[in-house]
């Protein structure tokens, strides 16, 4: 049977829907359409072939516990839409470094690592035979990034990075992982229909249809651990460059753009709301203003997508492909190595998968 051993850095929200949809989906049958997956089927690997074979927190009520009950202890607020049976994986106490910022302290139950033993990283990787390490820490983890990046290629293991820190994007690291011969994804997950998907569209959409956009901002409000880790401006430099970028990179002339703030509401739990504003003009230099509201549960929305990308790795690493893969990065996060129209990237990534394309 084919399979994918993947382990999980940050066992939040994210990774609570992670593992609740490859559950979820586990039947899923070939010829229908799961809802934010490009495929069932991924290049021969269903999503029942991923197997979760270890996971690292720093979290109390987390570590020790099966992966399958760690996914719904507090803080993570992520909907349940799927019992998860035992996966026999305990979560494993991992190294703090800059993972959680003072503020982050309580919420996120920080175990003592003077009275916990603390796991070794490259070791645990190597005994679970993980094929994939997921990176999934918090907001302004860089040292955490890059302990965990290292690991991973101390381990040899590919490397997916959902967050804003540059690592596939980053041209130091991204040749590390290709001298290892290791593929490495990233960088800063695009979720399936949020903030950056959506505004990225509408500027193109303007763009495409001769509109001059003359500035525009989007607002995000939230009440998850996430966003509540984001309320502190020095932990937001990289996710501001990455979410501007994505917007950016697709317009030929200077944009001004304003992303952010990330505000924290704490009774929207995993409710994630969006404003974006756009003001542009058309023929005659005539005004077209445009907002919208974006309304989702937060954390699901990235987890099909990270399904996709699970995939799209691990057939780099049966096709002994290495270094920054172009295609799924393009396609799957918001800040890749390349920046293309998401419709390119689309078909990029088809034609990886059907081998005309290498990475
Ligand atoms: N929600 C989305 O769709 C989306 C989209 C893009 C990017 N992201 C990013 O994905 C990341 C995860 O998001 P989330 O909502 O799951 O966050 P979260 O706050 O729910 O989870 C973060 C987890 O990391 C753990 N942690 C902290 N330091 C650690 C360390 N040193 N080692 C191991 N674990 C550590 C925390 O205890 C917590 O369990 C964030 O950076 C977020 O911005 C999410």
């Amino acid at each position: 049977m084919p399979e994918i051993r993947v382990a999980i850095a940050g066992v939040g929200n994210c990774a609570s829907a992670l593992v609740q949809g490859v559950e979820y989906y586990k039947d899923a049958r070939e010829n229908i359409t799961v809802p934010g997956l490009m495929h069932v089927n991924f290049g021969g690997y269903h999503i029942r072939d991923i197997k979760f074979v270890a996971a690292f927190d720093v979290n109390k009520n987390k570590i020790g516990k099966d992966l399958s009950e760690a996914v719904f202890a507090e803080p993570n607020c992520c909907a349940r839409f799927a019992d998860v049976p035992p996966l026999g994986v305990k979560v494993s106490p991992a190294p703090i470094l800059d993972g959680v910022a003072e503020h982050m302290k309580e919420s996120f139950n920080v175990y003592n690592s003077s009275e916990v033993g603390q796991t070794d990283v490259v070791e645990t990787l190597k005994e679970t035979k993980t094929d994939v390490l997921v990176n999934y820490l918090p907001v302004g983890s860089r040292n955490a990034t890059r302990f965990y990046a290292q690991e991973a290629l101390d381990a040899g293991c590919a490397f997916v990075n959902c967050i804003p820190e540059f690592i596939a994007s980053d041209f130091k690291w991204s040749k590390k992982f290709e001298e290892k011969g290791l593929p490495v994804a990233g960088d800063d997950i695009k979720s399936q229909l949020g903030a950056t998907i959506l505004h990225r569209n509408l500027v193109k959409l303007c763009i495409d249809r001769g509109v001059i956009v003359d500035e525009t901002y989007q607002l995000n409000l939230g009440g998850n651990t996430d966003f509540l880790n984001m309320t502190v401006e020095e932990r937001l430099k990289t996710k501001r460059i990455s979410k501007t970028e994505a917007v950016t990179s697709l317009v030929p002339y200077e944009l001004p753009t304003r992303i952010g703030p990330s505000d924290f509401v704490p009774f929207l739990g995993d409710k994630k709301i969006c404003y974006i504003v756009l003001k542009g003009r058309k023929f005659g230099n005539q005004p077209a203003i445009v907002t919208v509201k974006l309304e989702v549960e937060d954390s699901p929305n990235s987890a099909g997508v990270v399904i996709d990308v699970i995939r799209a790795v691990k057939l780099a690493l049966d096709r002994k492909i290495a270094g920054p893969l172009i295609s799924i990065s393009s396609y799957a996060f918001k800040h890749p190595p390349i920046q293309v129209p998401d419709s390119i990237a689309k078909q990029w990534v088809e034609d990886y998968i059907n081998g005309k394309r290498e990475c």
